[in-house]
Order: C-alpha cells, then sequence, then structure tokens
C-alpha cells in the first residue's frame, strides 16, 4: 500500500502543472471560497460558474449577504436548487458580523459552527483560504484515496468518510505553505482523471504507479457505494393559470421541501381535465380555455415529483393567488429548478400575448 507522504510529491507537481484557472482560486479569499464550496456541493464546476460572478457581483461580501433582501438571494440561487444552502449562507453571513467582526475566522472549528458549514466545507475553507492543516474530504477524495488503497468499503459511511480524514491529516504538516494546493490538487485529481462511473484516465495520473486498485486492476469497480434507499415518487397537476400577460403564483409552507420558495398552483395526484374543471369550479375561477401542457419531472435527493399540466386560461385574474408578468417572473420571483419545464411553458405563452 502506497503511505500517504509518497503521494504529495507527484500530486503537487501536476497540480502545478495541469490545475485548471477556476475564478474562485485566482483571488482566493475566505469569502470567495466559502461560496464557491457551497454551490459545488451539488452543482458541476462549469454550471457553477456563471452563478458564481453573478453573486459576487450582487453581493461582494460577508456584510452585503448578511443584509439580503430574501427574495434577491433566492433569485441569485434560482437554478442551483436545494435553497436551503442560500438560507444558511446568509445566517451564517449574520453569524460572522455578529460573532466575528466581518470576517470569516481562521479557525476549522469556528467555521464548522457556522450553519450550513460541515467538515467538508469548514476543511476546504480553512486549507484552501487560510493555509491551515485542515484536509477536506468530499466525494472526489473519496473516490481518490478508494482507488489508490483499493477500499473497498462503502464511500457514503460515516467511518470510512472519519477514516479518510484521519489518513490524510498527517500529510498536511509536512507542506505548511502547500494546504490549498494539497487540498485542491485531490478534488482536482478526482475531477479530471480519476472519474468516477467508468475508466479513470490513469494514462494521466501522476499517482498511477502507487495505486493499488491499478496494481489488482480493479479501478472500474471502485468506489463501493451502498445502494441509496428508493424515493418517493410524488404525482402532482399543476395549474398554469394565465390572464393576459399574467400567470398565477403561490407561495409553499414556510417549512418543508421548497419552503417558502414560489411555484404554480398545485393539486396532489394527476389529475383528468374534468377533475381540474371542478376544482377550479369551486374555487370560483372560470376557464376560457383548458388544455394539457407538457408533462414534467423533477428528481431531488429522497423525491421525485411527476408533474402534469394544465394551461388554464383566463379571461381576468381569478382566485386567491399572485399574477406576475413575465418581466416580473425574470426580476422578482425566484422559481425553483423544479419548474423549468412548466415555466418554459408560461413563458412561450407569456411572450406570445
Ligand atoms: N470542488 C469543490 N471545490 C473545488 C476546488 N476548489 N477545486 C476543485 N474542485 C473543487
Amino acid at each position: 500500500m502506497p503511505d500517504i507522504y509518497s503521494i504529495i510529491p507527484p500530486l503537487l507537481e501536476w497540480y502545478r502543472r495541469e490545475g485548471r484557472p477556476l475564478p474562485w482560486r485566482e483571488e482566493a479569499t475566505p469569502y470567495h471560497v466559502w461560496i464557491s464550496e457551497i454551490m459545488l456541493q451539488q452543482t458541476r464546476i462549469e454550471a457553477a460558474i456563471p452563478y458564481y460572478y453573478r453573486f459576487l457581483e450582487a453581493l461582494p461580501d460577508v456584510r452585503a449577504l448578511a443584509a439580503v433582501d430574501d427574495d434577491l438571494l433566492m433569485k441569485l440561487w434560482e437554478g442551483l436548487g436545494y435553497y436551503s444552502r442560500a438560507r444558511n449562507l446568509k445566517k451564517a453571513a449574520i453569524r460572522i458580523v455578529e460573532d466575528h467582526g466581518g470576517e470569516l475566522p481562521a479557525d476549522v472549528e469556528a467555521l464548522r459552527a457556522l450553519p450550513g458549514i460541515g467538515d467538508y466545507t469548514a476543511g476546504a475553507i480553512a486549507s484552501i483560504a487560510f493555509g491551515l492543516p485542515a484536509p477536506a474530504v468530499d466525494g472526489n477524495v473519496l473516490r481518490v484515496l478508494s482507488r489508490l488503497f483499493a477500499d473497498r468499503r462503502d464511500i457514503l459511511s460515516e467511518k470510512v468518510k472519519r477514516e479518510a480524514i484521519a489518513t490524510l491529516a498527517p500529510a498536511y504538516p509536512r507542506i505548511p505553505e502547500d494546504a490549498s494546493a494539497l487540498t485542491q490538487a485531490l478534488m482536482e485529481l478526482g475531477e479530471v482523471l480519476c472519474i468516477p462511473n467508468g475508466k479513470p484516465h490513469c494514462k494521466a495520473c501522476p499517482l498511477a504507479d502507487l495505486c493499488e486498485a491499478r496494481k489488482q486492476n480493479i479501478t472500474e469497480e471502485l468506489p463501493f457505494r451502498s445502494p441509496r434507499p428508493e424515493r418517493t415518487v410524488e404525482e402532482r397537476t399543476l395549474l398554469l393559470l394565465i390572464a393576459g400577460d399574467c400567470v398565477a403564483l403561490t407561495r409553499r409552507p414556510p417549512h418543508g421541501l421548497l419552503a417558502g420558495m414560489w411555484e404554480f398552483p398545485a393539486l396532489e395526484g394527476h389529475l383528468k381535465e374534468e377533475e381540474v374543471r371542478s376544482h377550479l369550479a369551486a374555487l370560483g375561477i372560470r376557464p376560457a380555455a383548458l388544455e394539457r401542457g407538457p408533462a414534467a419531472k423533477h428528481v431531488f435527493t429522497h423525491r421525485e415529483w411527476r408533474m402534469r399540466t394544465f394551461i388554464v386560461t383566463l379571461d381576468s385574474p381569478q382566485g386567491n393567488y399572485t399574477y406576475a408578468t413575465a418581466k416580473e417572473l425574470d426580476r422578482d420571483y425566484a422559481l425553483p429548478t423544479a419548474f423549468r419545464t412548466p415555466l418554459a411553458t408560461v413563458r412561450e405563452r407569456l411572450s406570445i400575448l
């Protein structure tokens, strides 16, 4: 088995040569690293980059984030999903202003105590932005280590993650100037060479000669993940109520999935046209026209929505909803990514008018 110190020189040499010029690497302030790490938790790098620039332009520092209006925050996060991440950013910013004078603390435990910052993010900010000797173990790093040591255990287990942190921790004091490079090199290797789902690019890998999985010819069998619990499937019927140049929106409840976000009025289950008509009649809504729209699906971590849509044309705004124009939809209302397809249908309708 390779010892962890032996990976340092080839890994860092490779990273210096091949590391990508990502925006948050150019000016790696604690705030920049924090925002990028939270965005990258569920989003691919290329997809996150435009959001990252837009977010920093609107909210250039911790104080701006602490004071941001909630609707603007949701708007800036629209498309990234997992909105609690954005809400936690603001909560943490407020705490940083109140307890740390507006500067992120240069301390793993103090970072870890902030809302939305777990072991991984605390380690990433500490090592990348402050150069502290703190590992940051994400899925990429777990994959690299599972192959390097031919470790067949479940990488989703807490124990395996703890061991990975413990394995990497002693490497950092050996390279006091390079904590940032080591953390990012491990992630980078997992993202560009030691990739998941199929063949990793071992020919280009700086650690190929040290890699136990490669020796045993099992790189494609690793990492091992135990199957996740199945998702609950929820059927929903969305009502796209269009009155002139406006569409009806309603707010979701303040707790639970997509808490407080805007959405199109929805009914549980897949309703037939006749059922939709009688539901509308019960609400005192009189459609001028009613037709089926495109179906849509959205997969959350533990839930899947299968959506049926009806386009309901109205002569005037009706029902207890907020009506928004296309421009207001763009500017003022953050609709979760789950509604991307119905939103496109609505935009199309509103643009014809
Ligand atoms: N993934 C998350 N953070 C990263 C970083 N700083 N570099 C490369 N990949 C990452």
